[in-house]
């Protein structure tokens, strides 16, 4: 199996490529793409492949790289998931620095073609949410879940799904996020990437898996939290991705998007 796994950041890719062996390169002007394979313990042959890259901040970066890292293959394999990690800002009360939020679906929150399409409906998709693949989602979740009760991986919270807002820009201030929270009902946090990612694989028709980590509360001290947490986290990021590679076996590789 091959995963094309994307970042925004490198901090969100961690240690990931120290731990891929037998290493190849390949570079789309200022993007770079590391594949290379990941063992699981004890086993002689290479368990699933790894394309990774880190996009930049933004929408425009992530639709960018995801349609590059979707364009890659790995000893002749194709992408059979597109997988984005990376952190989010908490737009519920509940969630705190380390809880994890796996969206089901997500909107782009700056998508505005009034009067010809409603507010937050993609024109190119005529619907204003995306949404992911039941089966993948509910597979990384219990997978992330199992790791966090077994305290097989450090720091982590607890595991959350729901709606997940994309947007050109950090949110930094308490009203933009309520007037947000207030006009898509339900929301879990906010970031810059994910809702482009899921267009493009959605687009691309290849399963998608956004997993993001709260790092602050997009309130008015979000900078400087955001800032301070992403030090932390790049020690951690390889982490959470492992525990989704130690599960591949039980991932649902044949299920594919429907037409
Ligand atoms: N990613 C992490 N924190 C964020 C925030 N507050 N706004 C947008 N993207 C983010």
């Amino acid at each position: 199996m091959h995963i094309g796994l994307l970042c925004a950041m490198p901090e969100e890719i961690g240690s990931t490529i120290g731990n891929l062996q037998n290493l190849s390169e390949t570079n789309w002007g200022d993007l770079k793409i590391i594949s290379g394979e990941w063992y699981e313990s004890g086993a002689k042959s290479p368990s699933v492949y790894i394309s990774a890259a880190w996009s930049g901040w933004g929408k425009v970066s992530a639709a960018r790289a995801a349609t590059r890292l979707l364009g890659q293959s790995c000893r002749g394999r194709e992408i059979d998931l597109l997988l984005f990690t990376g952190v989010a800002g908490a737009a519920k009360p509940d969630l705190k620095q380390w809880d994890i939020v796996l969206p089901t679906e997500l909107v782009q929150h700056d998508m505005d073609a009034r009067p010809l399409f409603q507010k937050y409906v993609i024109p190119a998709l005529k619907k204003e949410k995306i949404a992911l693949m039941d089966q993948w989602v509910e597979w990384a979740t219990a997978s992330l879940q199992d790791s966090i009760a077994k305290n097989l991986i450090e720091h982590f919270g607890k595991v959350e799904t729901g709606l997940i807002a994309t947007g050109d820009k950090f949110i930094a201030d308490k009203s933009v996020l309520e007037n947000l929270s207030r006009e898509l009902p339900g929301l879990c946090a906010v970031e810059m990437e994910g809702a482009a990612v899921a267009q493009v694989a959605f687009q691309e028709k290849v399963p998608c898996l956004i997993v993001r980590v709260i790092s602050d509360g997009a309130d008015n001290s979000a900078a400087q939290v955001f800032n301070d947490f992403l030090k932390d986290y790049e020690k951690s990021s390889w982490n959470l991705i492992e525990t989704l590679l130690n599960n591949h076996k039980e991932a649902p590789w044949n299920t594919k998007p429907n037409d």
